[in-house]
């Protein structure tokens, strides 16, 4: 079990206990945290779990794949160096305490 964080762009946090192996994004839907709309259920399609790492986790997490990248390329409001699709990052026990931004508006 791993802690997720998530901050709303009101500056609200989601504290969340993580299954080691789901998604962030997965994660966020299940546990009722708003904001990640996830409309393509997890396939790298939609862009609406566009999330901001926090910087120290960024490293850890990694960049994106190259159909992530154009995705966030093409599909994101405000694209950050730390943009991630949060259907494509898997939560594992060195992630524990990852944290997340949501943006306050999805496409
Ligand atoms: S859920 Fe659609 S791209 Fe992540």
């Amino acid at each position: 079990m791993s802690k997720v964080i998530y901050i709303d762009s009101t500056g609200r946090r989601y504290t969340v206990d993580a299954t080691v192996g789901e998604t962030v994004m997965a994660t966020a839907v299940k546990n009722g945290v708003p904001g990640i709309i996830a409309e393509c259920g997890g396939n790298c399609s939609c862009a609406t779990c566009h999330v901001w790492v926090a910087g120290e986790f960024a490293p850890l997490v990694g960049g994106p794949g190259d159909m992530e990248d154009d995705l966030l390329d093409m599909g994101v409001s405000e694209r950050r160096d730390t943009s991630r699709l949060s259907c494509q990052i898997r939560v594992t026990e060195d992630l524990d305490g990852l944290t997340v931004e949501i943006p306050p508006e999805q496409p």
